[in-house]
């Protein structure tokens, strides 16, 4: 098969690295692609949400499948113009990737569906928000409802930052429209996790749940990034918690969209909250998590592209058990200096070469170019160092070890990812 792959993280680096090993693949491409994915895919200079371009680049290039990464694409409708074209692509139509790109689509359905969330009320008037948070206590949570690359969530600790918040937001327009509306939602106290599952419209299939790192520095402090680090599986949730999980969030919201005529395919990702025990649902994405698919795809042991067929054949149910690789795998993400505000660019990058070939550590790339064999740094987040090892210390340790041979200037990371499982462990 010729396949497709859209995007230029380290998410898309992940599904490349497996799609390439694939008995299945002929030609696998990119667009845009890294500097990392060209070792294993063609890439070319092709943006996300140039839909026509990319139906041009599928017919000239015989595509087979097209595996959409990030979330713009999918809101933008790509899905709904490659099938009205018969070219065979995963992920959900506009309608189901509302999931994610409406948080108030999402959380009506979740509402209706009884599937558990925060308590929550929709707002698309200034003066009644205002009202709404006076009569607050804190914390809350305000939450634009439209997509702001990750940025539309709001945990208010103090009014004048809801003042504030709600002015930028509805007032200002700081994310157009985007953030005109807002839900405004009950705080759940908790840890997180993030739970994605493979969908075919009917049925899903799992992935082993895992945990980001979205605060920038140790101990979650500091400003929200992209992502910063991850790790699958999770100690605490057991067989029990994992069946209510699947039953009562992922596969009900699935039929849900299914009883109104949206049929979802692609992979569903549930961010729980898991407070007093019970898991709630915080936000739902329509697309593999970044940098989560990381150490996910890592742990895979099944070719993933019979997978990624089956969702878009609705056949979920006829292909055999997805096989995962024991143990524990962990991803260190690598930055820039500047990140997540204004990252360095152009920086070289060494220590690659030392960590090539390894069966239990792969570098994933993400804001990185190459050119005369050289790996320079082109974005934020660089690189996710991914190991994998038999318990969550072995991975830690080794993962670090991997991460002290790379260098470039300016780079920064967590040193404390994983650190979350050993103490509930
Ligand atoms: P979101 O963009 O909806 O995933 O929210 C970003 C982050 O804000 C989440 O990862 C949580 O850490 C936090 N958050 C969002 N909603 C809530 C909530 N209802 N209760 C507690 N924390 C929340
Ligand atoms: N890891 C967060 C996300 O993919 O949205």
């Amino acid at each position: 098969m010729n396949v497709l792959v859209i995007g230029s993280g380290g998410r898309e680096h992940a599904l490349c690295w497996k799609l390439a090993q694939s008995k299945d693949i002929n030609k696998l491409y990119c667009t845009p692609g890294n500097g990392g994915i060209s070792d294993v895919a063609e890439c070319h200079d092709i943006t996300g949400t140039d839909i026509s371009g990319l139906m041009d680049f599928s017919r000239n290039m015989r595509i087979d499948l097209v595996v959409v990464g990030p979330e713009n694409p999918l809101a933008a409708g790509i899905v709904d113009a490659f099938q009205k074209k018969g070219i065979p692509i995963f992920g959900p139509v506009a309608r189901g990737a509302a999931i994610e790109a409406s948080k108030i689509f999402s959380k009506q359905l979740m509402k209706e569906s009884s599937i558990p969330t925060a308590p929550f009320q929709v707002f698309d008037d200034y003066g009644k928000a205002r009202a709404c948070i006076e009569a607050r206590q804190t914390p809350f949570v305000i939450k634009a409802d439209g997509l702001c690359a990750g940025k539309g969530a709001y945990v208010i600790k103090d009014m004048a930052e809801a003042g504030s918040v709600l002015k930028e937001l509805m007032v200002n327009g700081i994310y157009g429209d985007a953030g005109r509306k807002v839900i405004i939602e009950d705080f759940l106290p908790g840890i997180e996790a993030s739970y994605l599952a493979f969908a075919d419209g009917n049925t899903i299939v799992p992935m082993p749940a895992s945990q980001d790192h979205k605060p920038l520095l140790d101990d979650d402090l500091g400003p929200n990034t992209g992502g910063m680090g991850a790790y699958t599986p999770i100690p605490f949730i057991n067989d029990d918690l994992d069946r209510e999980i699947r039953e009562t969030i992922m596969l009900r919201t699935i039929e849900a969209m299914r009883d109104q005529g949206i049929p979802y395919k692609g992979v569903l990702y549930g961010g729980l909250m898991f407070s007093g025990g019970k898991p709630y649902v915080i936000e739902f994405n329509a697309r593999f998590g970044d940098p989560e698919t990381q150490p996910i795809i890592f742990k895979m042991k099944s070719d993933l592209l019979p997978v990624l067929v089956a969702c878009v054949e609705g056949k979920l149910n006829n292909i055999e058990e997805i096989t995962w690789k024991d143990g524990v795998s962990v991803c260190v993400v690598l930055t820039s200096g500047g990140y997540p505000e204004n990252p360095e660019k152009g920086k070289i990058i060494r220590g690659l070469d030392k960590l090539a070939g390894r069966e239990d550590v792969m570098v994933f790339h993400a804001g990185t170019k190459k050119a005369n064999s050289q790996y320079t740094t082109s974005g934020g987040r660089v690189l996710g160092v991914t190991a994998i090892g038999p318990t969550y210390e072995n991975a830690i340790k080794k993962v670090y070890e991997a991460v002290a041979m790379i260098e470039f200037e300016g780079m920064f990371y967590r040193k404390d990812i994983g650190r979350k499982a050993l103490i509930a462990g």
